[in-house]
């Protein structure tokens, strides 16, 4: 039986209508939008789980913040209170402010990588591997096997195989891979933390081979809640302490502050002081590609909702009520059988759609069609995470059919109640079972970069 989440730490205090339009409706939508849920219009959807990105509630904190917006152009105060944040909640001294996550890796990667350079990341994020490929970069996955198989619980599925970073090494030389890139709540794998024990290992192993470790921080502080109550060793320790102990293992860090930085806008790099130098370049390219070096995009009272939500987020009680929501509406799937990504991860459901529509072929997208099934069924919004965000290799052109074809339900940070869990829940078992009479869908138009946001496909036969 569901477990029902714990209870948040806040009450509501201001609301927002949403719209249930009726079925014909939804039908004529989603086909309008191409059978992509990227291409809704908002208005027309119900319960939006197409991301955790940008889409959470700020507290009145961050409201009150908003008004003390001190827009000059150069050395606003908001921008000393980020930094002020980043230094007492994650422990780094360098700050480098950008507009979001994939500004900030288009200049990490620009900065780092030479024509050729070797990539590892514990599994791919689409926005991360684009940027170090348009910067000469060769990604490769160095994520453990049971990150990859739906089923396979593991406390720790984020975590590295070193076995994999050692085989790299090997192969092209430690001069060739200069950062490994790790991120926590590993998203394309079902937000599946790290844990400090592999971390450690992972570092050890760089240090002895003169390579730098870059942590991709958009979900940290879900990955230190799961370190608290898996890892024995941390139960006692506070959630700042944990994040602080994370970041101490890396050399340079980005953040899409529209996750776990509980803002709808922004983001920065992160770097301890010994990596001035690297700092010093960020610095020079952001007033070229994001805006000066004091705001790089947000405006400061963007800033100052951002230093209050890092300060938000580093508490146990709300990252409880936030991970057993998401947990609830895992819980409420497997009990009616449907296929899933297990453990929970931190940030969203993920359903294994391969399992889920095993009479569709994965080139005919079975993860898309039943993230538009269930917005028809439902008005709730979903995002493939499959083949066709995956992408085509650059080289063969093929399409790079990834072992995990997922529909990603993912849960904005503060936003619904347990009673949209449930709709959105009794939605998905409508589709469960009806799911033998669904058809695949093929491409009428693909683009040729980060194709999920905007391809339009039409149903197979
Ligand atoms: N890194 C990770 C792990 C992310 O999940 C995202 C964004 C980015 C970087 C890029 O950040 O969107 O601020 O430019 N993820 C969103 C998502 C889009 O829906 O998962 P951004």
């Amino acid at each position: 039986m569901a477990k029902r989440p714990f209870p948040e730490p806040y009450k509501i205090k201001m609301v927002e209508p949403v719209n249930l339009r009726s079925r014909e409706e939804r039908e004529r939508a989603i086909k309008e939008a191409g059978y992509n849920t990227f291409l809704l219009k908002s208005e027309d959807v119900f319960i939006d789980l197409l991301t955790d990105s940008g889409t959470g509630a700020m507290s009145e904190n961050q409201w009150a913040g908003l008004m003390l917006g001190d827009e000059a152009y150069a050395g606003s105060k908001n921008f000393y209170h980020l930094c002020d944040s980043v230094k007492d909640i994650l422990g780094y001294d360098l700050v480098v402010p950008t507009h979001q996550g994939r500004g900030a890796e288009h200049l990490f990667f620009q900065a780092v990588l030479h024509e050729g350079d070797i990539v590892p990341m514990n599994m791919y994020f689409t926005t991360t591997r684009q940027h170090a490929e348009l910067a000469g970069g060769v990604f490769k996955d160095i994520i453990i096997d049971e990150a990859h198989i739906p089923a396979a619980e593991h406390p720790f599925k984020g975590n590295v195989d070193l076995r994999k970073l050692e085989a790299l090494v090997k192969e092209f030389g430690a001069e060739r891979i200069p950062w490994v890139v790790l991120a926590p709540s590993v998203n394309m794998a079902g937000g599946q933390p790290f844990s400090i024990a592999n971390l450690r290992e992972v570092r050890q192993f760089c240090e002895a081979h003169h390579i730098k470790i870059a942590l991709d921080i958009t979900r940290i502080a879900e990955n230190a809640y799961f370190i608290k109550v898996r890892e024995p060793e941390f139960k006692d320790t506070s959630i700042t302490e944990i994040l602080h102990t994370i970041c101490s293992f890396s050399d340079a860090s980005w953040m899409s502050a529209k996750k776990d930085g509980l803002v709808n806008i922004g983001g920065f790099l992160g770097l301890p002081e010994r990596e001035f130098e690297l700092f010093d370049k960020l610095r020079n390219m952001v007033v070229v590609y994001e805006g000066l070096h004091t705001y790089g995009g947000m405006a400061g009272r963007d800033m100052e909702a951002l230093a209050r939500g890092l300060r938000d987020v580093a508490h146990f009680e709300y990252l409880r009520a936030r991970v057993s929501q998401v947990e609830y509406l895992h819980s409420r799937l497997a009990d009616a059988g449907i296929p899933l990504v297990n453990p929970c991860g931190g940030h969203g459901v993920f359903l294994d759609a391969r399992s889920f529509l095993p009479h569709i072929d994965q080139d005919e997208f079975p993860a898309q069609m039943l993230a538009a099934q269930i917005y028809a069924a439902g008005g709730v919004r979903s995002m493939e995470r499959g083949n066709v965000s995956a992408g085509r290799d650059p080289k063969t052109g093929e399409n790079r059919h990834p072992k995990l074809e997922l529909v990603r339900l993912t849960i904005p940070r503060r936003v619904y109640t347990q009673t949209h869990m449930d709709y959105a829940a009794d939605s998905i078992i409508e589709v469960w079972e009806k799911r033998e009479s669904i058809p695949g869908l093929k491409f009428v138009y693909e683009p040729p970069i980060l194709r999920f946001f905007q391809a339009r496909f039409e149903p197979v036969g």
